[in-house]
């Protein structure tokens, strides 16, 4: 029980760097929280015009989910897992944020790589496809989240009812994934019903 919850926190604490946020900070850009939709992720720093800051903060704030599975999984799968839910929960509420952090879409892809790379894969293609054809990041980012648990069920050894734990705890962590997103999105939902969601690198009103 130490070693869950040990993976947990590590994952959680790596997972609270809010990489956005520190960058431009350090680049001289002021609080990327009072720039465009507000967020601390890749897609509003890229709206800051530096593409270098936006592609670095999208490698940090995946690579984070990705290296807490790693370290936890070097010890068991599980704790892998743990991790990586560990992760999403720290960059989406970091404590020394006042628990308002990111949309989770970078960790979370960097998370999936982590745990199961076919299904990270495909969903990174996803997001791609999707990215090109819409060019609403927001709106990639909901489709290729959403796909993860399902590829992660249907990608798994023994399909359906004997997936084995480790199938099992991994297509639970996708689909925790995908709500925290979903959840995280509420604005750009609203925004993309609604037709006002702004194109990729466009400004955009403010979070509602
Ligand atoms: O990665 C977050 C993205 O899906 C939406 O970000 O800044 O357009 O709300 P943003």
């Amino acid at each position: 029980i130490w070693a869950l919850g040990a993976a947990a926190l590590l994952g959680y604490l790596l997972g609270s760097i809010p990489f956005g946020l520190v960058l431009t900070k350090a680049a001289g850009l002021g609080d990327i929280r009072s720039i465009g939709s507000g967020n601390i992720g890749a897609t509003n720093v890229l709206r800051t015009g530096h593409k270098g800051l936006a592609l670095a903060t999208l490698l940090l704030d995946g690579g984070k989910g990705a290296v807490a599975v790693l370290i936890a999984g070097i010890f068991d799968p599980t704790l892998a897992v743990l991790a990586g839910g560990g992760a999403m929960l720290g960059h989406i509420f970091p404590v020394w944020l006042g628990f308002k952090g990111g949309k989770g879409v970078a960790t979370a892809l960097g998370t999936l790589l982590a745990v199961m790379w076919p299904v990270g894969v495909l969903c990174c293609l996803v997001w791609l496809v999707m990215a090109l054809l819409f060019r609403m990041s927001s709106l990639a980012s909901l489709t290729a989240v959403a796909a993860a648990p399902v590829l992660g069920w249907a990608l798994s050894d023994v399909p359906i009812f004997g997936m084995v734990w480790t199938d099992l705890l991994r297509a639970a962590l996708a689909l925790f994934i995908a709500v925290l997103v979903f959840i995280r999105h509420d604005g750009n939902i609203r925004r993309l019903l609604r037709g006002e969601e702004p194109k990729i690198g466009q400004k955009k009103p403010a979070e509602g």
